[in-house]
């Protein structure tokens, strides 16, 4: 992999969850590798006071945690906190910034990082206005060849809605051109996420496949086994609908149905990516109605224990109406997707934590072996695993050996675990090389942002403005409300169910 170009990364947020458990570990890893440029430092900023060394040992043991390298890179982890700074600042206070600028000035002249400073804003959004334009107050902003590139990092969500969407993209552009803005979604940075692309435009055998005469249906799931763990109070604020269908499953979907690009450069696969969201078929209240099932977990037992319902988990109104589930099918109205659905399905307190995306092909245009119950002729799978157990898998019919022709489900499969020898970089990791590297290509830009609030802006206008809007319960531990079982309507297809209960605490997810 390429190494960074030296720069310094200011973190705001520093003192905060993502910087400790996510941010500095993958840095580390970076670093470990020698992936970070040499002269590259740290600057950590937030309104608590800490010390140098007082951060630095709570990075020290968020490393050790979290990071891939930690244990067994312990004696590098001193030399690498020794470029790591804490700056403590009030963000609101435009005053307080001078702070922040003599800090990158010294810092800059002791490591010669030539000027190059990547901001990431790992904060509550309320703040994503508020930083870019102090930093511009004070020419933070400001980039050229002679005195450096500045990019910043924005953590989503990108608003909260359309018009919050848009105003967001408005307000950051009057401080950062669009090429200096790098909106993260960490789904993007995944190994398997990335490569749905190479599966599709590096593989002659799928690419003629993959269009509406041979695939039936696309199924997208992302379930998650915890409920909200103690972030109800954010949580009940946002739902569903904007923590997972508005970004990360719509942007797989783009992948999943995006034309070929011309290259694997930024440009091109964000503007097929943002073709995808213009083709989505615009949803009324009707085909909410009908087409958007919500639901919100209810207490129950699950593998032995009892597990609260949505509304009693702490900083959860307990009328909330806020959806815990969401499953919904919808069309993209173009050439190549011509009425195939997309089903798309994402909850919390699932039985297990699994994402996947799953092709459905078409079945053989006539049955010549019986159905039998190993055996279906329902059509060929190709299961894309994101996580766990991240692979992909090709499921065909094939004899049983012997008299008559028995047919069974076989797998082909291939499993990152058996790289042993290859290291996978976590999502953070891989995104926050790309934009020292300058590369935005698995960024979401501003008008693919707000193209995808545009498509599921009616429904969240439905389930607020509709007292009798449907919001289903449903058992923490189930696959949530059995109504978006009717979602499909096709006979003998259901949702995959990839995870089986084994035993009181044990679930088996077969790729
Ligand atoms: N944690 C995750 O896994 C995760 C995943 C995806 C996205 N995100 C997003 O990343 C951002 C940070 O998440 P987090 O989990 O690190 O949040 P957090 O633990 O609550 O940390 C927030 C940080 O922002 C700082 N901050 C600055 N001004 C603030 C203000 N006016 N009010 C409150 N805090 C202020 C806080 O430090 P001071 O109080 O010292 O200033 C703290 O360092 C959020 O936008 C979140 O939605 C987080």
């Amino acid at each position: 992999m390429t190494k960074a170009e030296d720069h310094i990364l200011v973190i705001f947020g520093a003192s905060g969850d993502l910087t400790y458990r996510k941010l500095v570990p993958a840095l580390f890893d970076l670093y470990a590798q020698g992936l970070l440029g040499n002269k590259s430092a740290i600057l950590g900023v937030s309104r608590t006071q800490l010390s140098d060394e007082v951060f630095r040992e709570k990075m020290k043991k968020g490393i050790l945690a979290f990071a891939n390298f930690g244990e067994e890179s312990k004696d590098k982890i001193d030399l690498f906190l020794k470029s790591t700074f804490y700056q403590s600042l009030n963000t609101f206070d435009v005053s307080d910034y001078t702070l922040l600028k003599d800090r990158l000035e010294h810092i800059d002249a002791e490591f010669g990082n030539n000027g190059n400073f990547l901001y990431y804003l790992s904060t509550p959004p309320n703040l994503y206005k508020i930083i870019p334009e102090n930093l511009a107050h004070h020419k933070l902003n400001r980039q050229s060849k002679s005195i450096g590139w500045k990019r910043i990092i924005i953590e989503k969500p990108f608003g909260y809605d359309l018009k919050s969407g848009i105003a967001l993209n408005r307000d950051l552009l009057k401080f950062f051109k669009e090429d200096q803005l790098y909106r993260i979604d960490h789904y993007l940075g995944k190994e398997t996420v990335q490569n749905l692309l190479v599966t599709r435009f590096a593989n002659g055998i799928f690419e003629p496949l993959w269009n509406r005469n041979f695939i039936h249906h696309v199924e997208i799931t992302t379930s998650e086994s915890i409920g909200v763990e103690g972030r109800g109070g954010y949580y009940d604020g946002s739902g569903a609908m904007r923590d997972m269908v508005q970004n990360h499953l719509l942007q797989v979907a783009a992948l999943v149905a995006m034309e070929p690009p011309t290259t694997i450069e930024a440009t091109s696969i964000r503007n097929e990516t943002l073709k995808v969201f213009q083709s989505l078929r615009p949803l009324n209240d009707r085909n909410v109605r009908n087409h958007v099932i919500r639901g919100q977990y209810t207490a129950a037992k699950v593998r032995g224990k009892q597990v609260v319902g949505y509304r009693e988990e702490e900083g959860v109104d307990p009328d909330s109406r806020t959806e815990t589930y969401v499953a919904m099918k919808y069309f993209i109205d173009n050439w190549r997707w011509g009425g195939v659905p997309f089903y798309i399905r994402t909850g919390k307190a699932l039985p297990t934590r699994v994402s996947e995306v799953v092709i459905h092909f078409k079945p053989t245009p006539h049955t010549l072996f019986i159905d039998n119950k190993d055996f279906s002729n329902n059509g060929n799978l190709l299961v894309i695993r994101i996580q766990p157990d991240e692979g992909i898998l090709l499921k065909f019919g094939m004899k049983i050996p012997g008299a008559g022709f028995e047919v069974k489900n076989v797998n082909m499969d291939f499993h990152y675990s058996d790289m042993k020898q290859t290291y996978v970089p976590s999502a953070y990791e891989r995104l926050l090389l790309d934009a020292m590297l300058g590369d935005a290509t698995l960024y979401a830009r501003g008008d693919a942002v707000e193209a995808a609030w545009g498509f599921v802006q009616p429904i969240l206008d439905y389930w607020k403005n509709d007292p009798d809007a449907a919001l289903y319960g449903y058992p923490a531990g189930s696959w949530g409300p059995e109504i978006a079982d009717q979602l499909i309507t096709e006979p003998e297809i259901t949702w995959r169910y990839p995870c089986r209960n084994l035993a009181e605490d044990g679930i088996y997810c077969e790729l």
